[in-house]
């Protein structure tokens, strides 16, 4: 079978990019050696993890907040099984949608491990060792990326597990331990903590989420502690983990070099992931990753060193998010096509789904610092929001980082009450390149959480927030 364009991986960069090419007239088939579409993000990442985030809120509010809302519950309680198995649903659903898709826009998929042959030569081998191949003009490689192991921490998948296992514990477990403060490691610490496991944080900054804007690092620390009882250890480098029956035991070594022992009932290891090239056959074709992070190098078109032959998603350099990934598909596919598209690295926004959310688009005040850039900050508390009082959201603000003389947007970092969807907002303004007065003027629905944007840009601009 000779195909214009075949795709390895069926993960948000894969999946989109198979689209976006049917799109265009190429004939397009994609690999994914897994029985369901989807990769990492629909089946053991973003889904899952955000409907058990979902479902652990709807839990935490009842527990915590309904009495004061002026709801009376009797008999609250968890039913772990049940509430995985809506997790299952929720996958199963948005993976039969790719299904759908793929035969939607003839789209031929074959299950199997890809490898290269050549350059035009896949071959493609079953579970059950059998093997074909097929051959293509063009090839995407969309392999994603699976979790970083720390080679002095051996993962037994039951106790010391990763994110994938740690969306499937049919328990509430009373004792938790989670290796680093980053994303993972906070949206499913905070599953847990909200179904009232104590969960602790050993992180080897001195700050949590540590890549985003130093004050919402800050500020989310403060808020997991108050509201979920979160315990942080910063500062503490972890050097080994040892499973025996119910009970994980953590070393580290804290700031002064002291060693540390902590013992809980599971560990999660969340420091960072790694780009997932085994089984490519890359020496096949003279590809050579990188040797830090394993990541294939692209140029500019986001073609390997091998003319014809792309690359996208986790697999390459830059931000590990499913939205970079799926912009990268699209580019790709209308770069085959002879397009000319273009992709904004700096405006990729990042988001963290814990409560309050964590959102943050642009330059960093750190980076500005840095770059010695003249910016104006503007900040606005949701304790002085309206609408975030009538909820009971109060945590948290809104920061806009404007340049101080053209008063163009440079960044925006948010946390608090549906920062996730708030962020879109900034990340147009600052596509269109607008000033801080240009949202300052836009009139923003009242009562909402957005009106803590126009106010922040407004405090930006000449310091005229109304409402602080
Ligand atoms: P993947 O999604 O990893 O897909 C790669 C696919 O390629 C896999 O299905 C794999 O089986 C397949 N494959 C690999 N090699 C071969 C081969 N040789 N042959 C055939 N198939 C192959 N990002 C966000 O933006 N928002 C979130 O909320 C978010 N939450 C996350 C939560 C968790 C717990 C995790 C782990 C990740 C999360 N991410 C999130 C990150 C996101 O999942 C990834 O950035 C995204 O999935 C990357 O997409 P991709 O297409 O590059 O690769
Ligand atoms: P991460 O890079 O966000 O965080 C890892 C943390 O572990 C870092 O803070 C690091 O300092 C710490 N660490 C590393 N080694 C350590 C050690 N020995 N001891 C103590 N701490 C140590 O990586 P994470 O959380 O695993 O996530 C991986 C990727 O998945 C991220 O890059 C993210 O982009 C993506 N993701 C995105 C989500 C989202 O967009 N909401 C949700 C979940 C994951």
């Amino acid at each position: 079978m000779q195909y214009d364009v075949v795709i390895i991986g069926s993960g948000p960069g894969g999946y989109v990019s198979a689209i976006r090419c049917a799109q265009l007239g190429l004939k397009t088939a994609v690999i994914e050696k897994y029985k369901t579409f989807g990769g990492t993000c629909l089946n053991v990442g973003c889904i899952p993890s955000k409907a058990l985030l979902d479902s652990s809120e709807h839990y935490h509010n009842a527990a915590h907040t309904f009495t004061t809302h002026g709801i009376e519950l009797k008999d609250l309680s968890v039913n772990m099984p049940q509430m995985i198995a809506r997790k299952d649903d929720v996958v199963a659903q948005n993976t039969a949608g790719i299904t759908y898709l793929f035969k939607k826009n003839k789209i031929d998929s074959f299950e199997g491990l890809g490898s290269f042959v050549d350059k035009n030569t896949i071959r493609i081998t079953k579970t059950d060792g059998t093997a074909e191949t097929i051959t293509a003009k063009n090839v995407v490689i969309a392999s994603g990326s699976k979790p970083t192991a720390l080679p002095f921490l051996p993962i037994d998948k039951k106790r010391i597990i990763t994110s994938t296992e740690a969306l499937n514990i049919k328990e509430v477990p009373k004792t938790m331990i989670v290796i680093g403060g980053g994303v993972i490691g906070l949206e499913l610490g905070s599953v847990y903590a909200r179904l009232g496991t104590k969960v602790s944080v050993v992180e080897y900054l001195p700050s949590i989420i540590a890549t985003m804007d130093a004050g919402l690092g800050k500020e989310l620390q403060r808020v997991l502690k108050k509201s979920l009882g979160m315990e942080f250890f910063m500062g503490h480098k972890v050097t080994g983990a040892t499973a025996k029956d119910e009970k994980v035991t953590v070393s580290a070594l804290n700031a002064k070099g002291e060693e540390v022992n902590l013992e809980a009932n599971y560990c999660i290891v969340a420091v960072g992931r790694t780009a997932y090239t085994e089984g490519l056959g890359l020496e096949n074709i003279g590809i050579k990753t990188e040797e830090r992070g394993n990541k294939i190098p692209v140029n500019a078109h986001l073609e390997t060193a091998v003319q014809g032959v792309y690359a996208i998603g986790d697999v390459i350099t830059g931000a590990m998010l499913a939205h970079k990934a799926e912009d990268e598909g699209v580019f790709v596919a209308e770069t085959i096509a002879g397009q000319k598209p273009h992709i904004n690295y700096n405006l990729i926004p990042g988001v963290v789904y814990t409560w309050p959310e964590v959102a943050s688009v642009g330059y960093t005040e750190e980076q500005l610092k840095e770059k010695g850039v003249k910016y104006k900050a503007g900040s606005f508390p949701f304790k002085a929001s309206g609408r975030a009082k009538a909820s009971m959201d109060t945590d948290g603000f809104v920061k806009v980082l404007a340049d101080e003389s053209t008063d163009e947007i440079l960044g925006v970092h948010m946390i608090g009450p549906r920062a996730a969807d708030m962020i879109a907002e900034a990340v147009v303004a600052m596509e269109f390149r607008a000033s801080a007065e240009d949202i300052a003027r836009i009139c923003h629905a009242h009562p909402t959480y957005t009106e803590a944007i126009k106010e922040a840009a407004m405090a930006a601009t000449a310091n005229r927030a109304i409402h602080i």
